[in-house]
């Protein structure tokens, strides 16, 4: 695979690069960028956090989990690029200094590459930026206080080039089609390929698991599966909108938002696509119970063929999905307005961890009486899957705590979880029968804030 981006303003051609090197390993070994750290590779720390910028605007990505092919056409800044060509020191840098936010350094460059990023779009919001970066020796207090100090001074010019150098750069390579038709093609004639999109599970495929990938082809240039579109059946979201624009889109429910807001950390939801989460089946994956609650249709693709189904009927059973070879994931519609939707997500880290149980909750009560309720869980089972038994349960009960007694045995018949490390079977039942008694309560204006800790 042949290759062109800038690094740190300079343009950078590879040939018959390795369809999956990492950028982390290249910039380290070959380039000897030793900046950016290796702390966990699997996208839990940081320490290999770089800016990769496009017309898009700039993002913060783990270098470890990205491969060399996701960066044609792009523009990558390590820690060693951050400061001015002339020396000048990034707001961000001086203010780290300034706030005593370092102490060994090893995460430091991470930190200061998330928070360049999040300074790019004048955040405020700096623990949300900052939850993907692991400190364990300064403590956050100064972190943040630096971030707090330079999120008011100007972008640096040598920040902003990187975006007008790159403007009408061709992007082209073998296995990176740029439109959905020419994809729909080319995994017709090579149904055995990885797809690729974000590589935020595939990354650890190759970086823990070892595995060598034959033939893969890369999604993150079809900029057609990265729109959001209003049609007549709802919110149309292509299968290679990340999860940090689809946090973004104010039309999604609030309580679907704050549960994305703790979906892994920005590094990964500005690569992680809702087209993977859905297709890797996940049964602990965030969005599949939200989006079966909210009752969304899938669409699927192999040529110029396209079917449609709810996504509850798209997870078969663990690790088998209603998926033929060559088809690919191309979007799913969300019937919006949905008012009702709560989601409860379950993890034993308010941030960048994954679900122990995630339930969504969308009940529809009338005079009283629940007249509908869409229930779904990831965590429960081997599939994200619907609680058909709780739903028959309720659906004619009036809407009230005896509702939780009379849908009490019903979820041990929708539900036989499993005991792993992040939760008990039983632990699992327990709280997600909670979940329903907190979507009653705060149905009626109760507090159930979990964050905060009264005497
Ligand atoms: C540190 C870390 C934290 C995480 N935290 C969370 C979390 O809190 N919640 C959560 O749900 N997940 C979490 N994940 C898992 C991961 O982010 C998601 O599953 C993600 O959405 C996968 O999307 P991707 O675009 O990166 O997929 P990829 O890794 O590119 O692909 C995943 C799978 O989907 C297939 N695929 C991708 N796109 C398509 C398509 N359009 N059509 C058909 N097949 C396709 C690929 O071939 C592959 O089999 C985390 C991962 C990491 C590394
Ligand atoms: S090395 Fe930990 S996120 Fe990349
Ligand atoms: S400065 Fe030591 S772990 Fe971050």
């Amino acid at each position: 695979m042949d290759i062109t981006f800038l690094l740190n303003g300079e343009s950078v051609e590879l040939r018959d690069v390795a369809p999956t090197a990492t950028l982390l390993d290249w910039l380290r070994d070959t380039r000897g960028l030793t900046g950016t750290k290796e702390g966990c590779n699997e996208g839990d720390c940081g320490a290999c956090t770089v800016m990769v910028s496009d017309d898009a605007g700039a993002k913060a990505l783990n270098a470890c989990i990205l491969f060399l092919p996701q960066l044609h056409g792009k523009a990558v800044r390590t820690v060693e690029g951050l400061n001015s060509p002339s020396g000048e020191l990034h707001p961000v840098q001086e203010a780290m200094i300034n706030h005593h936010g370092s102490q060994c350094g090893f995460c430091t460059p991470g930190f200061v590459m998330s928070m360049a990023v999040a300074h790019t779009r004048g955040a405020r919001d700096h623990n949300d930026a900052l939850a993907g970066n692991l400190c364990r020796c300064t403590g956050y207090a100064p972190i943040i206080r630096a971030a707090e100090a330079a999120q008011d001074a100007p972008v640096p010019a040598w920040i902003k080039e990187d975006l007008s150098v790159l403007e009408g750069k061709p992007a082209q390579t073998h296995h990176a089609p740029t439109t959905s038709d020419e994809l729909a093609e080319l995994y017709a004639r090579h149904p055995k390929a990885t797809l690729i999109a974000g590589a935020t599970d595939v990354g650890l495929w190759v970086t823990k698991q070892l595995r060598d990938l034959d033939e893969v082809i890369f999604l993150n240039q079809c900029k057609d599966l990265q729109q959001i579109e209003e049609t007549a059946e709802g919110l149309r979201i292509g299968a290679g909108v990340t999860i940090e624009a689809l946090r973004q889109t104010d039309l999604l429910p609030p309580s679907y938002r704050e549960m994305l807001r703790r979906y892994a950390s920005t590094q990964v939801r500005s690569a992680a696509t809702i087209g993977g989460n859905i297709a890797n089946g996940s049964p602990i994956g965030d969005n599949p119970p939200v989006l079966i609650a909210m009752g969304a249709t899938l669409h699927l693709r192999y040529r110029e063929t396209r079917r449609e189904l709810p996504i509850e009927a798209f997870f078969l059973e663990y690790g088998k999905q209603d998926r033929h070879p060559g088809e690919f994931v191309e979007a799913i519609t969300l019937p919006l307005p949905v008012q009702r939707l709560k989601v409860y997500k379950l993890s034993k880290r308010f941030d960048q961890d994954i679900s122990a149980v995630c339930g969504a909750f969308n009940i529809t009560v009338e005079d009283g009486i629940v007249a509908q309720a869409r229930i779904a869980f990831g965590g429960m089972a081997g599939i994200p899957k619907r609680a058909s038994a709780v739903e028959a349960a309720l659906v004619g009960q009036l809407w009230d705590d005896d509702a939780l007694e009379a849908a009490w045995d019903a979820w041990s018949v929708d539900f036989q979880p499993l005991s792993d490390m992040r939760a008990s079977a039983d632990y699992r039942l327990e709280t997600a029968r909670n979940m329903l008694a907190r979507y009653l309560i705060e149905d009626f204006g109760g507090d159930t804030n979990v964050l905060e800790v009264r005497a």
